[in-house]
């Protein structure tokens, strides 16, 4: 009925599919492997309630008034304080922003960078919330492929070459939706090639602190510069999503052209949330937080991996993830992804087909996303099972 009114932008961008699988997932009897939602035992909510009465207290109708496009100083204060202590990294709060999760930083950044059909290179396969956020920019996506230990060096050559694209999108920790991590070689690898082109480099890092190895973190590419490097972080995996804060750290340039384009989207992030969270991280030890987070996972990944090597038939391999929430499965050459989740969900059981994660959406593909954070070490062998099953019939 309003075919004629919508703009040529929205009705060239797909819905989000994971929403829509969402849809089918709601129902009780199925289990689950779908979305990408944190393990609400993880969300640390007896200190949450003491901070709520504390902001109450001490900030009062502060809490709930307009307030600034940056974000809260004390927030943005502890961010620049975190990634000098782990990173080193030479910033300030004038090189932070506050964002509505970091999934608005990725909006932002397309309104701020892309002009129509300006080349963007993306990981193959990659974050699909980041392909719909580019796609409403018009963006020319680029896409390279993505092997176990990092960017594919050969291909990311020729991309550059070819291409020239004017962003990369990266992400190097514990890839959504593989599960894969960069190592520290393949990362000075990628540097050494981009380092003289005239691109920007967004590296999303939301999963990078559930390590569940004692392996030491990986520094950014780039050695975490902020010359030409933006870098995003979020809240949503650590402490809690619903609160919806991310941040972006980047050049002050950069990060007054964001504060522009977030005037006009939203004026400021939450402002309740905000001081929620900045109270939370000053009140307590977000890495004793996190700590728990990943032993939590880690069981859950263990689960996982060990269902699939029980169940599986041998020829299917899967990443054995050594952080974040997810496992990336690849079936037989030529099998279907998409016709195997139709099989699945009659037996009750559901994860997302590797279509949406790669530019050509429409493309019938081998690969699946599972992620396995949102269900118990029972449940999950359960779904694996099950899956194991639908498997022998496609
Ligand atoms: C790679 C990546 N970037 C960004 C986001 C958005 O996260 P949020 O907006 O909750 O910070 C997600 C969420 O799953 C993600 O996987």
């Amino acid at each position: 009925m309003f075919e004629n009114y919508f703009s040529k932008r929205i009705k060239a961008t797909p819905s989000s599919f994971i929403r829509e699988i969402l849809k089918v997932t709601q129902k009780p009897e199925i289990i689950s492997f779908a979305g990408g939602l944190p393990n609400p035992i993880s969300f640390p909510q007896e200190e949450l309630k003491i901070s709520m009465n504390r902001i109450a207290d001490e900030f009062g109708a502060k809490i709930y008034q307009y307030s600034t496009t940056l974000g809260l100083d004390s927030l943005r204060e502890y961010i620049v304080e975190r990634y000098k202590k782990i990173w080193n990294m030479d910033i300030t709060i004038d090189n932070v922003i506050i964002t509505t999760g970091s999934q608005q930083a990725l909006d932002l950044i397309g309104k701020v960078f892309i002009n129509e059909g300006d080349k963007v290179m993306v990981e193959s396969p990659s974050y699909l919330g980041l392909l719909q956020a580019f796609h409403l920019y018009d963006a020319n996506f680029i896409q390279t492929k993505l092997n176990d230990d990092g960017l594919d060096i050969e291909e990311l050559k020729k991309t550059i070459k070819n291409h020239k694209p004017k962003l990369a999108y990266l992400i190097p920790n514990f890839q959504n939706p593989t599960g894969l991590t960069y190592t520290l070689e393949n990362r000075k690898k990628v540097f050494e090639v981009i380092k003289d082109e005239n691109m920007i480099l967004i590296q999303d890092d939301p999963y990078g602190e559930l390590r569940f190895t004692d392996d030491d973190r990986i520094p950014y590419i780039g050695l975490n510069q902020t010359e030409k490097n933006i870098y995003l972080g979020s809240f949503s995996k650590i402490v809690t999503p619903g609160m919806r804060l991310g941040y972006v750290i980047a050049n002050k340039e950069i990060i007054k052209m964001l504060e522009t384009a977030k005037q006009a989207s939203d004026l400021h992030s939450n402002i309740f949330g905000q001081y929620l969270i900045s109270d939370y991280l000053y009140n307590n030890d977000l890495d004793k937080h996190i700590e728990k987070i990943k032993k939590l996972y880690k069981t859950q990944a263990n689960a996982m991996v060990e269902a699939m090597k029980k169940y599986f038939p041998k020829n299917i391999k899967f990443t054995v993830p050594k952080g974040g929430m997810f496992t990336w499965v690849t079936l037989e050459e030529g099998k279907s992804s998409a016709k195997l989740f139709d099989k699945a969900i009659r037996k009750n059981v559901a994860f997302v087909p590797g279509n949406p994660f790669y530019v050509d959406t429409a493309k019938d593909v081998n690969t699946l996303r599972l992620n396995y954070t949102n269900a118990n070490e029972k449940t999950i062998t359960e779904g694996i099972k099950r899956l194991s099953e639908a498997l022998l019939e496609i």
